[in-house]
């Protein structure tokens, strides 16, 4: 069976979260294609040459989910080369039999439009910026700051733009407890699984 959950968003909206649980409630795998950028962009050097090459070990370094390779990681994202070699492996993945979910920014717009889910999580700049403080530590104005600059960057490239797909389900979870947000998250899937 090929069932593919598209999950896009902005950072810190709760993507990754919702994205674990529908995995382990379906028994789908999980690829949080943010990584795939985070990882190009800390390696330094040639950012196409390094996402030509992306090995398991660049995807397993410690120093990933770092504000700076949130930064470095939407620097190289603009860059449609480096779009272009991250392509073929995030739509196989997305196609494998046994179901996927994939969060990120341009999954149900570009990786995978035929996905049979599309969700866009969003939230608010401040409600996403005091999570990612809570994570993260530092100076949380210095966060929000680094949140919004990713938000415009992320959005206003030419390639891949971070927006929703027009057929997208928006779910807005700045004031929406985790669980709640879950659980609905699920009775979709359910339902389009139905
Ligand atoms: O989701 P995460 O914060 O890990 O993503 C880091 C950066 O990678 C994003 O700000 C975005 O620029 C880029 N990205 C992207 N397309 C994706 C996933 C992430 O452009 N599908």
């Amino acid at each position: 069976m090929k069932f593919t959950v598209a999950i896009d968003g902005p950072a810190a909206a709760g993507k990754g979260t919702i994205g674990r649980a529908v995995a382990e409630a379906f028994g789908f795998a999980h690829l949080d294609t943010g990584v795939l950028y985070r990882a190009v962009g800390v390696r330094g050097g040639d950012p196409v040459a390094a996402a030509q090459s992306l090995s398991a070990e660049d995807l397993a370094r410690d120093d990933l989910r770092t504000l700076e390779a949130g930064q470095a990681a939407s620097r190289v994202a603009a860059i449609p080369q480096v779009r272009a070699a991250l392509l073929e492996f995030q739509r196989r993945f997305a196609r494998r039999e046994g179901g996927a979910v994939l969060d990120g920014r341009d999954i149900g717009t570009v990786i995978c439009p035929e996905a049979e889910v599309k969700l866009f999580v969003t939230a608010s700049a401040p409600v996403r910026a005091h999570r990612r403080w809570l994570e993260l530590g530092g100076d949380e104005a210095q966060v929000l700051a680094q949140v919004r600059e990713r938000d415009a960057r992320d959005m206003g490239r030419a390639d891949a733009p971070l927006r929703p797909a027009p057929d997208a389900v928006l779910l807005d979870t700045s004031d929406l407890p985790v669980d709640q947000a879950i659980a609905r998250v699920l009775d979709l899937v359910r339902s389009r699984l139905a």
